[in-house]
């Protein structure tokens, strides 16, 4: 168990969160997990939560999934208009997603590495993390999101309201589907923002 979350996990823990061992099965944890605790999304603004939401990335993208070799960092991350959501579960650090414009003429934007850390999935942080995004580049102006699905995540998606576009591809070698989403207008993305961040329950 401690090598699918390794180090970069407990780190993202302890980084901008309360601090918890996020090494043990799920029937071991506390018992937040268990008992319908709130679930908040915010934007990561602090330097510890812009770590955070990489080391959660790490720990799933690189030591659990091996989708990339050292790091998932790219140049998106650099880029100033890039946002990074984090997602908490009863106050742990729980997921993230990032997301940025593609074409502002277009008002396309795109949404990319969401990840949840594998104790908290199925508890309803996940979806909430990809309503955060829509909403957020709703409220930014934008008027469509992208995103590269993997495969095994479609049938997640088509139930958040996201189109599938095109044949499947392959994205840094795994099947992947473009899909699409309609973007809210910046006043009820702003709402769903302020919803989320004062915290919902599954
Ligand atoms: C995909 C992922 C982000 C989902 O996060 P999660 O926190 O488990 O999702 P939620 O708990 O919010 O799920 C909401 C609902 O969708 C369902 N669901 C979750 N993953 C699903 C999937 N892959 N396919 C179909 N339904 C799914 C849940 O059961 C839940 O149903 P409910 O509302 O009836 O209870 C998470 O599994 C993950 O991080 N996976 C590894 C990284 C990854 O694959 N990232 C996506 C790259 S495209």
């Amino acid at each position: 168990m401690s090598g699918l979350f390794g180090d970069a996990s407990a780190r993202a823990a302890g980084r901008a969160g309360r601090v918890v061992s996020l090494r043990v099965a799920r029937s071991e944890r506390a018992p937040s997990i268990l008992a319908g605790g709130l679930i908040t999304c915010r934007a990561a603004v602090s330097s510890a939560e812009l770590a955070a939401q990489q080391d959660i990335r790490h720990a799933v993208f690189v030591a659990e999934q091996a989708v990339f070799q050292e790091s998932d960092h790219d140049a998106h991350d650099d880029d100033s208009e890039v946002i990074h959501l984090l997602g908490r579960y009863a106050g742990d650090l729980a997921g993230a997603v990032r997301l940025f414009p593609l074409d502002h003429a277009e008002g396309l934007w795109q949404g990319d590495r969401l990840c949840v850390l594998r104790p908290y999935r199925v508890h309803g942080v996940g979806a909430p993390l990809v309503r955060c995004a829509v909403a957020t580049a709703g409220a930014h102006g934008g008027t469509r999101m992208v995103a590269h699905i993997q495969a095994p995540n479609v049938a997640f998606f088509v139930h958040l309201g996201w189109h599938a576009e095109g044949d499947a591809e392959l994205y840094v070698g795994l099947p992947h589907q473009r899909m699409s989403i309609d973007l809210p207008s910046p006043d009820v993305g702003a709402r769903t923002m302020r919803e989320l961040s004062a915290g919902i329950r599954h």
